[in-house]
């Protein structure tokens, strides 16, 4: 007898079971599930077995995996590396880039062991399974090209490695317990132009419930109709079996019914219901208010089946020259395009790691969220719900015309329609998505059958939601002007070419452009190089890029020439900045210098830690908390006496400098210069130690704050510090610990570089740890790593006992940290 702890939710829509779910050990032969419940979901995370490999018989129930190793899914096998230059080595000219010549590009899928074939495979039981029961599996996504195997027997395929898909495996379940599961992934090299991941990096569930059934995501809600006074909420269900009554119960975020629907009238397989809400809370940013929609199928008296599905109320509108507006009121978007890697935990999907993202987002005041150039994890979506952001949800990086060699264009026309059915179905209930997009810088974008290609994939949009516009990320705006591409999208959606947007909002027939994708600015946290300059595609012989924030790409700009555009045009609609954290792979500028591994790009590191460019940002798009930042740091041992520029980034109009006690004099945001009218800058600073002192004045000249930054002695001690010290004990949740180190004083050293070990014990494991150094060859998963620009952050797990953890972090000649941490129980 095996023991399997498997996730159990009853009666809940898939997409919204964490929060109902209750753990609990099953034993194959118990009969536990002898009560009849209607709909059972099991989530398989524990006791697979992996295999790096390719297998002819990987399949077989009788193959003997015993001596395979044991995972947890979600899982990314190749985020624990090691880090080799020649993994996917591409030996191309990217020409997106502008490039013409192939140089070695050495980190450009982030120099991790993903590509090859991999094999998976567990067992899993169907309680009561009988002949009026449909058992269902789904993938949330699975890197790449799944071949699904059941009791030996293959079930089916998917090629993309992003998209949601599920197989009616009813014919081959064999029996109540061990049936067997087997899933091959195959990953080719030159199929991405970032770090993918690899192997069932998302949840796989098991849906058990009656022939007579709601269909998967067969739910779809609308609000077509809101006024102060009354919402009408449309739900279309669709439904298997005849004969049905349909029972819809909407309930308000602290679960009070407030509306209740019954129906036996179907329209082929599907109802439609009108319900009214009265007194409609609206869904906003600002108040992501949640409403639950409870859907009981009954035959006869029976109940067949019932799911819940949440929902928001909210109204959006898109309107020429006036822009975006959210519940009637003019809203941008200030937005962050991500990639889906987690930095040190790779691909593998954890909802405390996205909850994180979210929170540093949130404080920087951000908005909005694109899921660049794939669908985003179901995970995200919850949460982007729950916390309030707008959601740009994209389907594609490549049409029918390659960027790699074997990207997506390989399956192009056989499946994008059926991987943007999925998306659509999958997540149109979420308040958060606003916006669809079905491609980015897709080299289809020149000609007329581009064109044709970007009408039949709105379409297809349309046709799933008709509620929600459709965009592209162009970055080709000439050539979709002539064509006729960029004309006929509902959302015309500009990646960079600033420069272009008086001339594209003209040719245009909308009378609105998107900022899809802006800034790629480049800059490694807590590194300054000098003289300071604006410049493009800066190369420095570290392999690091200048926190000044002045560095950009070729194609792209820094922040400042996107805010001027924000401001100044009010059919600008905002923005989504390349990138909010730090991903594996695409070190531009350094593709072709290795070490370098992962990208610039950042806002945030690949630790989640903020960049300078953070409070730039904070400074704009939080209204509501002040921001008063300095840079750069204050330890230039060697630089006595040279120009040593100060900026401060704030939501203040002007600042006083002071230097040791000296003045070096007031500086006001002025309209001279993009970089003049959002920071404060004083260029001719010579580097003395000791204190720099910004002091914010408001506009009659009166001091409202200041801030300063002290040169650092040696490093003596080490300094925790958790983002949550309370976990949930269900083996998965996390805390970032933030470690840095500070002199006998307790100074920041802001330079320091310490190798430091990491001990944990009670009830938690190490995880991982990253210091944000992109051309960093230290692996995340071991306990030591060094500090970069003084800090790392080690990211702890809760284990599935509730307890006590204690994490101890030590490095060599420094005062040792020690920092409790609470595993319990919580409910979500
Ligand atoms: C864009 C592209 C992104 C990323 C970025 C880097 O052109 O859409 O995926 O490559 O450039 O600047």
């Amino acid at each position: 007898m095996r023991t399997v702890t498997l996730k159990f939710i009853k009666k809940t829509d898939v997409s919204f079971k964490q929060r109902a779910a209750i753990l609990f050990s099953f034993i194959f032969t118990l009969t536990a599930f002898a009560q009849q419940s209607n709909r059972e979901v099991l989530t398989l995370e524990k006791n697979w077995r992996f295999h790096k490999g390719d297998l002819s018989n990987g399949f077989s129930t009788t193959f003997n995996d015993s001596k395979w190793e044991k995972v947890t899914v979600p899982h990314d096998w190749a985020i624990k590396g090691p880090f080799d230059k020649n993994i996917d080595k591409q030996n191309i000219a990217i020409v997106q880039n502008g490039e013409d010549v192939a140089t070695e590009k050495t980190g450009r899928t982030g120099a991790l062991p993903y590509i090859g074939v991999g094999w998976y495979r567990n067992e899993f039981a169907v309680p009561n399974f009988n002949s009026d029961k449909k058992v269902l599996l789904l993938f949330e996504g699975a890197m790449s090209e799944p071949e699904v195997f059941i009791n030996g027997k293959k079930v089916g395929s998917w090629n993309y490695g992003y998209s949601y898909f599920y197989f009616d495996v009813t014919p081959y379940i064999l029996g109540t317990t061990k049936n067997k599961i087997a899933v091959k992934l195959t990953n080719r090299e030159l199929s991405s132009r970032w770090y993918p991941g690899a192997g069932l990096y998302r949840n796989v569930r098991v849906i058990i419930k009656n022939n007579e059934s709601i269909d998967q995501w067969g739910t779809f809600i609308t609000t077509p109709t809101i006024t102060t006074e009354l919402a009408k909420v449309n739900i279309k269900t669709k439904v298997s079996g005849a004969n049905l009554r349909l029972r819809t119960t909407i309930k308000d975020a602290s679960g009070k019914t407030v509306a209740v629907d019954s129906t036996t009238a179907i329209y082929g397989n599907e109802f439609e219901q009108n319900i009214a809400v009265k007194n409609p809370n609206l869904w906003s940013p600002e108040k992501p208010y949640l409403y639950s929609s409870v859907a009981q199928l009954y035959a006869g008296s029976i109940l067949k089946d019932e799911i819940v599905t949440k929902f928001g109320i909210r109204k959006i509108k898109y309107e020429a020259n006036k822009g975006l507006s959210l519940n009637d009121s003019i809203i941008k978007f200030k937005g962050v395009c991500l990639h889906h890697d987690l930095g040190p935990i790779g691909t593998a999907v954890n909802k405390a790691a996205l909850r994180r993202q979210l929170t540093i987002l949130k404080d920087m005041g951000a908005n909005a969220i694109r899921s660049s150039h794939n669908m985003p994890s179901l995970e995200q979506l919850e949460l982007c719900d729950e916390m309030g952001f707008l959601f740009l949800a994209e389907s594609f990086d490549e049409w029918a015309k390659p960027k790699v060699e074997n990207g997506y264009h390989l399956y192009f026309e056989t499946d994008a329609e059926k991987d943007i059915v999925n998306l659509v179905h999958a997540t149109r209930n979420h308040p958060s998505i606003v916006m669809w997009s079905s491609g980015n810088e897709v080299p289809d974008q020149w000609g007329a059958e581009g064109a044709k290609r970007a009408k039949w994939l709105q379409d297809i949009f349309h046709r799933e939601d008709p509620t929600r516009p459709v965009t592209v990320g162009m970055d080709q705006v000439k050539a979709t002007i002539a064509s006729g591409f960029g004309a006929l999208l509902d959302i015309p959606g500009l990646n960079y070419r600033v420069n272009l947007y008086e001339e594209a909002f003209k040719a245009f027939p909308q009378g609105l452009i998107l900022g899809s994708e802006t800034a790629s600015t480049v800059s490694s946290r807590g590194i300054y190089k000098f003289p300071v300059v604006e410049a493009k595609m800066k190369k420095y012989d570290d392999f690091q890029s200048s926190s000044y924030d002045l560095e950009a790409c070729s194609w792209s700009n820094i922040p400042d020439e996107d805010f001027v555009l924000q401001d100044d045009k009010p059919w600008v609609i905002g923005e989504f900045v390349w990138t909010g954290f730090d991903y594996l792979g695409e070190p531009t500028p350094y593709d072709d210098n290795w070490p370098s591994r992962s990208s610039y790009f950042g806002i945030n590191d690949l630790a989640g830690l903020p960049k300078d460019r953070f409070y730039l940002y904070r400074s704009r798009w939080n209204t509501k908390k002040e921001t008063l930042h300095m840079l750069p740091h204050w330890n230039w041992e060697g630089r006595e006496g040279e120009v040593t520029p100060v900026f401060v980034y704030t939501n203040y109009n002007s600042a006083e400098l002071f230097v040791n006690g000296k003045s070096m004099g007031i500086q006001k945001k002025n309209n001279s210069s993009p970089t003049n009218r959002y920071r404060l800058m004083w260029m001719d600073v010579k580097y003395e130690p000791g204190i720099i002192k910004v002091v914010a004045l408001d506009d009659n000249g009166k001091v409202v704050a200041e801030k300063e930054t002290r040169t650092a002695g040696k490093p003596y001690k080490l300094i925790v510090e958790a983002d949550r010290t309370k976990l949930d004990a269900d083996g998965k949740d996390l805390s970032f610990v933030t470690v840095s180190v500070v002199d006998k004083n307790g100074i920041p050293c802001p330079t320091a570089t310490n190798q430091l070990q990491f001990k944990i014990k009670g009830a938690g494991d190490f995880r991982a740890v990253s210091n944000g150094d992109a051309t960093s060859l230290e692996l995340f998963h071991l306990p030591t790593m060094k500090l970069f620009s003084g800090k790392l952050v080690v990211l702890v797990q809760s284990a599935s006992e509730a307890g006590e953890i204690e994490l101890m972090v030590s490095g060599k000649g420094l005062q040792t940290a020690k920092l409790k941490l609470i595993t319990q129980n919580l409910k979500e």
